[in-house]
């Protein structure tokens, strides 16, 4: 039994211990490993809740958990239960506020932290500075005198090459001041991103992208290119202080000072630390169950995205040494730290790493990579990806590369997005989008494991392995961390691969998104099912109606004058279309100033009726006629004027149009209200379905163009038809639904007959009419 306070085993019997980051990947399983192997153990866990969820359930919840699997096996359910419920207390709290903690702990097994390479400076500070204030700050509150393990990293020691000790940095920058200056960077950064000149630039990308949507739809944009920009900035700012301090990123650079303020805070106070540093931790080796690991871990989005044939080469070093500890190895270790008798003020240091006793160099790493996913490919569709073969030209020839395959993608964005939509230019975009994200993730993972695979580094681990030389031969064999146990190309084709493979396929089979529309609408009656006209129920669009019509009254003596001048007018009509939809109507409708109201109605009445008619797209009409059908109420919505919709009415149960000012019986040329198109659309919208009670989460809407948007997600189910290419992009980020319907490819179905409807022509009416 060991005595309070002064540990002088190898093995913990019955020690109190306070653990942080219990809920993480190392931290359940040392929770696991004291519950199952040291019985005699109490564990005080720091949790914060998060969400609904408070700190006891999150505690609960962990034992649910598959790393406690083969315990509960071997103790029972109910024994399992029993013990937790017992044994392990909540310390509800998180690092910058840990709050009283309990009496009579004997040791700390400090792991919480943030593990991401590139967050935004002050969180990073935060969550790994301030942290370290709120622990130990706490335990210096509380009186009590524990040993305190601080797990860090092998990575402290930054940029450099050659053998690394375990022992104490080596280095004098003022971690306070950096601190204070990382906690301002935010309100810095905030107030540069207000800048009018800032501003004006999202703004100009905002109108570019948004302009067809409407004015909200640009202000929100803008405004969250804006915190995109302060958040970019941040990372930037951590980045680069890192690497100007000499460490790889703010990650290291914020565990290295984690440790500075353990061993000033707590072991210059007279207490006892011992610090901890493993090297890239991955799934477990033996226990509680070979391949354990706890989601994707630092290196498996790099395999994986190898795996589906997205790295076609890296910029590593071959004879770089890729530290990789299985996470078990990381727990008995840091169990036989906390139990090892420790000096007063004076920290020790222990690095977990198989570096240097069995290397691991990154060419091997890539032909067990390789030879796994030739064995066994990640299924592509109805194939199976074939994955590259990596020559290690260099790093800086594959950058190069990246970067002209970037400008390339780049390029062929840029024509596409000008081209028509067809079907053949939105395979395109896919193509090309796929291409971005393969891009997009080299550059990721080249930004973020450049130094982790060109290391030329060597860590030492004399010392952790002087300390297990001196456990009982029992505890070595069931707790121990002999590194040259491990036999890589078993551990990574046997245990690793299989865990993080499995880990993917099972994500792959779950559901993405809410691509709807080929199952069977529901039969309901609070629900609206809302068309657009143009390219979506009709192919046709305003200039050829107009041509038609035109066609139809005009007298011969206007004709070559106004075939000119349409000709000549086309441009600034596309022009506006691309900007402003309702700028486009407004301008193209003038050319209907001078046209008798009669004339008009004689003709859709006639053949340019029927001729519209015939122009319908069967595939929306009966969709159409299948949401009557099932009780929805179905409504036409369009920029153009109530004259020309008339042929369509009889499908739907209302048709909300635009009007047309008119004097005598003769057209002006000028609209009569707004037109009906993109946020003021949404807005009609909303309040139609307000007014009625309509619920839109349920709802359908159908579009085809850019300007569609603001309307369209505001119904649950969204489609996109035909979509133009920017609605397309947007259709996909967001797994709509995307349909493709042509003409001819079925007859017009008939209306239905003595089907009342309601033809409301104006913004206003269509709101306050409908029954
Ligand atoms: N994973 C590796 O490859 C690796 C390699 C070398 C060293 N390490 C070190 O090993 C330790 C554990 O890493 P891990 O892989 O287990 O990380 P992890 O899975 O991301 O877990 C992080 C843990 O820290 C907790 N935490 C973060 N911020 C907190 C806050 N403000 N207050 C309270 N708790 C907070 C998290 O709690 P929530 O659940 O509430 O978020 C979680 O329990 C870290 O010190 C890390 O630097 C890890």
């Amino acid at each position: 039994m060991t005595t309070r306070g002064r540990s002088n085993s190898t093995v913990l019997t019955h020690e109190h211990v306070f653990l942080t980051g219990g809920t993480g990947f190392v931290g359940q399983a040392i929770l696991e490993r004291l519950l199952s192997s040291h019985p005699g153990t109490r564990i005080s866990v720091l949790v914060r809740g998060k969400g609904s969820q408070s700190a006891q359930a999150r505690l609960d919840n962990l034992l649910r958990k598959p790393v406690f699997r083969s315990w509960i096996d071997q103790v029972g359910e109910e024994e399992a239960r029993r013990q937790f419920a017992e044994r392990v207390t909540v310390v509800d709290g998180s690092l910058t506020a840990v709050g009283a903690l309990p009496r009579g702990i004997d040791v700390v097994i400090h792991s919480a932290s943030t593990v991401s390479f590139d967050p935004p400076i002050d969180e990073a500070f935060d969550t790994n500075i301030g942290g370290a204030h709120g622990v130990y700050g706490a335990l210096l509150d509380s009186g009590d005198d524990p040993h305190v393990v601080h797990i860090s990293t092998a990575y402290v020691g930054g940029i450099r090459k050659g053998i690394v000790p375990e022992a104490r940095l080596d280095h004098d920058v003022d971690w306070r001041a950096e601190y204070a200056a990382a906690r301002s960077a935010r309100e810095r950064v905030e107030l540069e991103s207000r800048q009018p000149d800032v501003l004006r630039r999202h703004l100009a990308r905002a109108r570019a992208r948004h302009g067809k949507t409407g004015p909200q739809s640009v202000a929100a944009f803008a405004e969250t290119m804006r915190r995109e920009w302060v958040r970019e900035r941040l990372v930037d700012y951590g980045r680069m202080r890192a690497q100007s301090l000499g460490w790889t990123d703010v990650y290291t650079l914020t565990k290295a000072f984690a440790e500075r303020a353990a061993e000033e805070l707590w072991a210059d106070a007279g207490h006892r630390l011992s610090v901890v540093r493993p090297s890239i931790i991955e799934s477990a080796l033996r226990h509680p169950f070979p391949g354990w690991i706890d989601g994707f871990k630092v290196a498996d989005p790099l395999i994986i995205a190898y795996g589906r044939g997205q790295l076609p080469d890296f910029p590593g070093l071959p004879d770089s040494v890729l530290d990789v500890i299985p996470v078990d190895f990381v727990v008995n270790a840091t169990l036989a730290v906390a139990a090892r008798p420790a000096v007063a003020a004076r920290p020790e240091y222990f690095q977990v790493v198989s570096g240097k006793t069995n290397p691991l160099p990154f060419h091997r790493m890539y032909e067990n990579v390789h030879t796994y996913f030739t064995a066994n490919p990640l299924p592509d569709g109805d194939g199976e990806v074939r994955v590259p073969t990596w020559r290690f030209p260099g790093g800086t020839k594959v950058e190069r590369a990246l970067e002209r395959r970037e400008r390339k993608a780049a390029r062929a964005e840029r024509i596409v997005e000008r081209l028509p939509a067809t079907p053949r230019t939105r395979r395109w975009l896919d193509e090309i989008a796929r291409g971005r994200h393969s891009l997009d993730q080299l550059r990721g993972f080249t930004e973020l494991y450049r130094a982790y695979v060109r290391t030329e580094i060597i860590f030492d681990d004399a010392r952790t392995r002087e300390l297990l030389a001196t456990l009982p031969a029992a505890v070595r064999r069931d707790e121990g961390f002999d590194v040259t146990d491990i036999d890589w190309e078993q551990y990574f084709q046997q245990i690793h691969f299989p865990a993080v493979t499995g880990m993917t396929r099972v994500f792959e089979r779950r559901p993405t998104g809410k691509a709807r529309g080929a199952r069977a609408l529901p039969v309901r009656e609070d629900v609206v099912a809302v068309f657009d006209l143009e390219g979506t129920v009709l192919e046709s669009n305003l200039v050829q109606q107009y041509l038609q019509l035109w066609a139809a009254t005009v007298p011969r003596s206007r004709v070559a004058h106004d075939l000119i001048d349409v000709g000549l007018s086309l441009r600034s009509y596309w022009k506006a279309e691309r900007r402003d939809r309702g700028e486009f109507i407004r301008t193209f409708m003038r050319r209907y100033r001078g046209f008798k109201v009669a004339d008009i109605r004689r003709e859709v009445r006639g053949r340019f009726g029927r001729a519209m008619l015939r122009r319908a797209l069967p595939d929306a009409l009966q969709r159409v006629l299948d949401h009557r059908a099932a009780g929805h109420r179905t409504i036409l919505v369009t920029g153009s004027i109530d004259l020309m919709v008339e042929p369509f009415a009889p499908y739907f149960d209302e048709v909300v149009a635009g009007r047309m000012h008119e004097r005598d019986g003769v057209l002006t040329g000028f609209l009569a209200d707004p037109p009906l198109v993109d946020e003021a659309r949404a807005a009609w919208l909303r309040h139609y379905a307000q007014q009625h009670g309509f619920d839109l989460s349920q709802s359908y809407g159908y579009g085809d163009s850019h300007a569609d948007l603001a309307w369209l997600q505001l119904t649950g189910n969204p489609t996109a038809v035909n979509p133009d290419i920017r609605l397309y992009r947007h259709a996909r980020e967001k797994h709509w639904n995307v349909l493709d319907w042509s003409r001819g490819a079925a007859p017009i179905p008939s209306p239905p007959r003595d089907e009342p409807h309601t033809t409301a022509s104006s913004v206003r009416e269509g709101a306050d009419r409908a029954s």
